[in-house]
């Protein structure tokens, strides 16, 4: 028996029984891969669930508005992803007649879509044997064949992405990627993998030589910045004061109550009122701290207080921000920890 057909004999049995496994439409492959990236399978189930019941074509979704596609994406976070799968779904419409093309080399010029997705895509829904290389089939095959480079490196990709060509059968090949997805999160997971459950140990050079537990072999990672900010929550009847983020940067274009990061032992008094007077030319008074929370990104960690504001007076706002009657919060898309603040408020 080959690799391969070891890998899969083992796949048909224990399959993870996944919503977008029911069919291999194009258009669902691609929303499932973009939703899984940085994100885990068991937070993603009922987003997907919830998106194709909204967006149930690849049509619809083309047809829908930016604000709320991301609405539905809310709590998945890092938001590009959402306005590049709109993005490219209005392409699919433009230029090849609503239908997903059918090779990785054109998938992979849609936006948003990397080699990984491209490559899912194409197995996936029309059964090119193309590898899908994620972190975990990175790691299983840096076991396979006892890689000890740097797996962060784009050689030892290269690398192993050669290595999984080989291997790729050319019947099955979807499945073929699919099963490399559930062995990395079952069994060839980081650290200490279950290797008495492993169907290809036989093939494992790490595992004859008993170092699977010290691969991949990576750097350490770097600690995520730290960040404290204040935020005002500045209430004016029934309604809210929220602004837009900038188009660009970090939670691009989601909205928030205004804040400010602070300098090191700087307190909040002085800067929110003046932050809120300058921005958004509102006068407020400063009151008690109402929410705090922590929340990590990739490369930073806000550490986040919000404080009771008192609306005194205040001119038209800029376009960028609005009075939202307290009714329509779940309207709009948040920026995460915003969204925590307001659930924790106001019910
Ligand atoms: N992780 C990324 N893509 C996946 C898929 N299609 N099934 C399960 N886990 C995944």
């Amino acid at each position: 028996m080959t690799l391969a057909s070891q890998l899969l004999t083992w796949y048909y049995e224990n399959a993870r029984d996944l919503p977008w496994r029911q069919n291999n439409d194009a258009y669902k492959v691609w929303v499932s891969e973009i939703m899984l990236q940085q994100t885990r399978v068991e937070a993603v189930k009922n987003y997907y669930t919830r998106w194709m019941e909204r967006f149930p074509t690849l049509d619809t979704l083309a047809r829908s508005s930016e604000q709320e596609v991301l609405t539905y994406w809310q709590g998945l976070g890092y938001y590009s992803r959402a306005r590049n799968l709109l993005l490219g779904v209005r392409e699919v419409c433009a230029r090849y007649d609503g239908k997903v093309p059918d090779n990785a080399a054109e998938i992979l010029r849609l936006p948003g879509v990397g080699e990984y997705t491209a490559g899912a895509i194409a197995s996936i829904a029309y059964n090119r044997p193309v590898p899908a290389v994620d972190g975990n089939v990175l790691r299983i095959f840096s076991r396979l064949f006892c890689i000890e480079d740097d797996i962060t490196k784009q050689g030892t990709k290269r690398k192993i992405h050669g290595l999984i060509q080989n291997c790729m059968p050319k019947e099955q090949p979807g499945n073929f990627n699919q099963a490399l997805m559930d062995l990395g999160s079952a069994i060839c997971i980081p650290g200490h993998p279950r290797c008495s459950l492993c169907p290809l140990t036989k093939y494992c050079e790490a595992y004859a030589r008993e170092v699977q537990d010290v691969l991949p072999v990576r750097p350490p990672r770097k600690q995520p910045l730290h960040v404290t900010l204040a935020s005002g929550i500045v209430k004016n009847g029934e309604s809210l004061l929220v602004r837009q983020r900038p188009s660009t940067g970090l939670l691009a274009k989601m909205w928030e109550f205004p804040s400010i990061e602070l300098e090191k032992n700087s307190a909040p008094s002085a800067m929110l009122p003046a932050l809120i007077k300058a921005d958004l030319a509102q006068e407020i008074v400063l009151g008690q701290k109402l929410f705090h929370c922590i929340h990590t990104f990739s490369h930073r960690k806000w550490d986040i207080t919000f404080f009771d504001c008192r609306w005194l007076d205040g001119g038209a706002l800029p376009p960028f921000a609005r009075w939202l009657p307290i009714s329509e919060i779940t309207s709009l898309p948040w920026a995460g920890p915003h969204l925590k603040a307001a659930a924790a408020l106001f019910k």
